[in-house]
């Protein structure tokens, strides 16, 4: 296989392995990792919405070393970031899965696997020697799901994550262009209009071809007949509804810390705190699902305001770079999680891409901390930020709900929610 050159001053930004990744990949597995659902509205929002989080730098403070640890579930990580579960991995390079989930337990990160990957679960944990999460959808049914949870805990998982945000699949319209359907019936009639965009790609073709062709979703056993043929994700995603009342058998077969994915308010917020959910993920699955929702760092203050420190808040969506990161931290999540970032690394270079993706991130972190004048992530709070006013009014209403339902005085409550603010945010 030809080596991909990562390093400067080929690949700066994560942007650079997105160019890469377009460059090597068929058409439709490129839309398939960068599209969104209907006008991607939501997919573009999320990004831009970290536009509008501005700094407010200590200026002449040095900081030699910056302490960029951070403990996320009781597992302790490098930095504050987690590889999402992204579907389908093994058909952006060879073994995918496993390959990002080594680059991640290389950098002292975790890894969260899909369960609609193409790598058996054990086979990525094994790869990984480092933490690695389990993303469940309920493809298959309960019995199913069961035996993958089985699997998952033998296997060393320490998370499960339960993405709550399908109730059916999204409608992403580059996969219906690019023809995903018909290249899935196996039909040579129908694919046929769509098949140069594999011959367009022959490196990619001849590695895909030797890594065994279309995967099957190997952690996906159906009883009595084995593990499920590929499918179009959007199909699956349609069999994959979680409700709040599947979350409490999922949480008696688990008995492990529980990741809620996919809140998108802090009334869901507050459902995901009684269902006995440990952490959540703000999340709006990187706008694939329902185009329309606001941007996900836009929710995150609402999110915080209504679960206060009852639950680790995690986000994900549009993160691109370090300093996303710490704007993130700075309104008060724990973590955040990339999906895109690093599976762009991938589809460009394997694991040498992943590990460049995490390297992109983690020194771009190192730098704004640096430049921010601060030495620890423990320190960051919103004094280092400007929050536009209109993100705080929701804020306002969900404090004041709270206050309305426990009883309790506002001035108190002000007082006890979210993190230490010293710009009177
Ligand atoms: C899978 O979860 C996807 O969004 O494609």
């Amino acid at each position: 296989m030809i080596r991909v050159r990562v390093q400067p001053p080929h690949v700066v930004s994560i942007e650079d392995l997105r160019r890469i990744a377009k460059r090597r990949l068929p058409r439709v597995v490129f839309d398939y990792i960068d599209g969104g659902a209907d006008a991607e509205l939501t997919l573009h929002a999320n990004s831009r919405a970290f536009e509008d989080v501005t700094f407010r730098p200590r200026c002449a403070v040095a900081t030699s070393t910056c302490d960029l640890r951070t403990t996320v579930l009781g597992t302790s990580l490098s930095m504050p970031l987690i590889l999402a579960p992204v579907g389908s991995s093994r058909l952006f390079y060879p073994r995918g899965e496993e390959v990002a989930a080594r680059a991640a337990g290389a950098a002292g990160i975790a890894y969260t696997l899909s369960t609609l990957s193409g790598c058996g679960l054990e086979d990525v944990a094994a790869a990984a020697k480092g933490p690695v999460w389990y993303q469940l959808y309920l493809i298959g049914g309960r019995d199913c799901a069961l035996a993958a949870i089985e699997r998952a805990r033998a296997a060393g998982y320490s998370a499960l994550v339960v993405t709550i945000d399908t109730p059916v699949a999204g409608q992403r319209e580059r996969d219906l262009r690019n023809g995903v359907k018909e290249l899935l019936t196996r039909k040579f009639g129908q694919m046929l209009p769509f098949v140069t965009q594999f011959l367009a790609k022959p490196r990619w073709l001849a590695s895909f071809v030797a890594d065994g062709g279309l995967m099957k979703f190997p952690n996906v056993v159906i009883p009595g007949e084995g593990a499920m043929p590929y499918a179009d994700v959007g199909a699956a995603l349609e069999q994959s509804m979680v409700s709040w009342q599947d979350l409490r058998w999922i949480r008696d077969a688990w008995n492990l810390p529980i990741v809620v994915k996919g809140v998108h308010t802090g009334d869901d917020a507050r459902r995901t705190v009684d269902a006995g959910a440990n952490a959540l993920v703000v999340s709006n699955h990187g706008g694939r699902q329902l185009d329309g929702v606001a941007p996900t760092l836009r929710m995150l203050p609402e999110v915080l305001a209504s679960v206060g420190d009852r639950i680790e808040v995690l986000i994900d969506g549009g993160i691109r770079r370090g300093s996303d990161i710490v704007k993130a931290l700075c309104i008060g999540a724990r973590a955040v999680l990339v999906g895109r970032a690093y599976a762009y690394g991938l589809g460009a270079a394997g694991g040498e891409g992943v590990a460049r993706a995490i390297e992109i991130l983690c020194t771009d972190l190192i730098r704004t901390l640096k430049l921010l004048g601060c030495a620890s992530l423990a320190e960051l709070d919103r004094s280092f930020i400007s929050i536009p006013p209109n993100w705080l009014a929701s804020i306002r209403q969900v404090r004041a709900k709270r206050a309305s339902r426990v009883g309790r005085s506002l001035p108190r409550l002000l007082e006890s929610t979210l993190k230490p603010k010293r710009d009177g945010i």
